[in-house]
């Protein structure tokens, strides 16, 4: 045991590096939960059947006959989302502590594809119990994925093996969830850790980099110890409390109102809601893209600091951009929900420029002069005004998401949480 913890670290860490709010274990987190969908995903396996006819059956025989059969369903599906929060968090902790450039670039480019790996993983298993959820989920979601152009509708009859779920998006989301992604998985968080000890461990402040160095044993796996059993008992005590969703088995011909998307696409899904296919499921999702994997490349002022927020200054803009990007992004969609609906109000110009151009050269423009005017007064660097930028995009993401997933109900008409399912 001694000896597999020093393979996953160097014997010897800076004192500095073990604070726990360098890091808040995120990382460490993230693989415990790794570890857990493995163990949890091959029990399932022994009873789950990946056949339209069969998959309910089965999970419902996994609920109700198969000893703590219930309990290891909600371990697995607790596990894949909390694994996914906490993947983003640890995404937010790299960014905003600078840890994502330099020699920790490459790494960052793969942590993407981590997240967007376990975004893959979510959604592959979300389909297999065969249920109402899940059916229209994935047929709101690959509806999603038709909207994308030239290739839009051949990616989603390749997705579902026809033009609507069937046996065949069953059988290989089953073979993408239990075989292809998992394997993608491991090979990347080795090469993520791979890249981590490459860099001579995580980035500390300046001030911090002469600490003196302390055996990684007791003093940075210690500290482990008690996260992990921490978030096992958190893991275990949602699974003994709430149960993973099933609802009826999948009827194709009864669809749910409303039809929602799996919780992550619930940002795509809202905004859908407001802005022209072409531009909610292609241009702003491949722009942010872009965005994220493009920071690293860029040309800064000052080398990484390892600070949380760069500078007060940069705390404090980032701070004013969170404030103001969650506010003109609830405002954007209640004006567009009630007063302003741009495709009806100019009918005669096509949806692409009422719904979509102008109201993406909206949101620029609001963008601009915001960072032209307001982030002008803190004078900011460039890295901090990269991280301004960033914070506007998580912040509005956010937003998106949360009135997608609670405040959509019937017709996915705005509402109260209390009436959104
Ligand atoms: C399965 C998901 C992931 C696992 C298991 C994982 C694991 C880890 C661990 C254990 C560390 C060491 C320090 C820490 O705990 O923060 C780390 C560092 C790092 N991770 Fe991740 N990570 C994952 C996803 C990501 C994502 C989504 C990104 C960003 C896009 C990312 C980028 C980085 C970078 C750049 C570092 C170096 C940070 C530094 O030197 O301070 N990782 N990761």
């Amino acid at each position: 045991m001694h000896s597999i913890f020093l393979h996953l670290h160097p014997r010897q860490v800076k004192q500095s590096a073990t604070r726990f709010n360098r890091t808040f274990g995120l990382g460490g987190m993230a693989v415990l939960l790794i570890v857990c969908q493995l163990i949890t995903g091959v029990l399932l396996r022994f009873y789950y059947s990946p056949f339209p006819a069969e998959a309910y059956n089965s999970v419902l025989f996994i609920k109700h006959n198969v000893l703590f059969g219930q309990f290891v369903r909600n371990m697995h599906y607790w596990s894949g989302v909390f694994l996914l929060l906490l993947a983003f968090l640890h995404f937010l902790r790299v960014f905003l502590t600078g840890a994502f450039r330099d020699k920790r670039k490459t790494n960052w480019i793969f942590g993407l594809m981590l997240l967007l790996l376990i975004v893959l993983l979510n959604f592959t298993g979300y389909l297999l119990p065969w249920d109402q959820l899940a059916y229209w989920a994935i047929t709101v979601s690959t509806n999603i994925i038709g909207y994308l152009p030239i290739f839009g509708q051949s990616l989603r009859t390749i997705i579902l093996g026809g033009n609507e779920l069937n046996a065949d998006t069953l059988r290989a989301f089953f073979t993408f969830h239990t075989a292809l992604l998992p394997l993608l998985l491991l090979v990347l968080v080795v090469y993520h850790f791979w890249q981590v000890r490459k860099a001579g461990g995580i980035l500390l402040p300046d001030g911090e980099k002469e600490s003196e160095m302390v055996p990684v044993m007791p003093n940075l796996v210690f500290k482990e110890f008690i996260v992990a059993l921490a978030l096992i008992a958190v893991l275990f005590i949602f699974s003994a409390l709430f149960n993973a969703p099933l609802l009826q088995k999948a009827n194709p011909t009864f669809s749910l109102n409303p039809t929602k998307a799996p919780w992550y696409f619930a940002g795509v899904q809202e905004l859908l809601m407001h802005f022209h296919p072409f531009f909610a499921a292609f241009i702003i999702p491949t722009s942010v893209m872009v965005f994220l994997a493009w920071i690293p490349f860029l040309k800064y002022d000052n080398p990484p600091t390892g600070i949380w927020f760069i500078s007060e200054k940069g705390r404090k803009s980032s701070e004013a951009t969170a404030k103001f990007a969650s506010i003109i992004t609830l405002f954007g969609i209640l004006f567009n929900e009630y007063l302003l609906n741009f495709e009806l109000l100019l009918s005669p110009i096509p949806a692409f420029i009422s719904n979509g151009i102008l109201p993406t050269l909206i949101v620029v423009g609001f963008m601009a002069g915001y960072y032209k005017y307001y982030l002008k007064k803190f004078k900011l660097s460039k890295e901090e005004l990269v991280q301004a930028v960033f914070v506007f995009i998580i912040a509005a993401f956010i937003v998106l998401t949360l009135v997608g997933v609670f405040f959509r109900g019937k017709d996915m008409a705005l509402t109260f949480p209390w009436n959104a399912w």
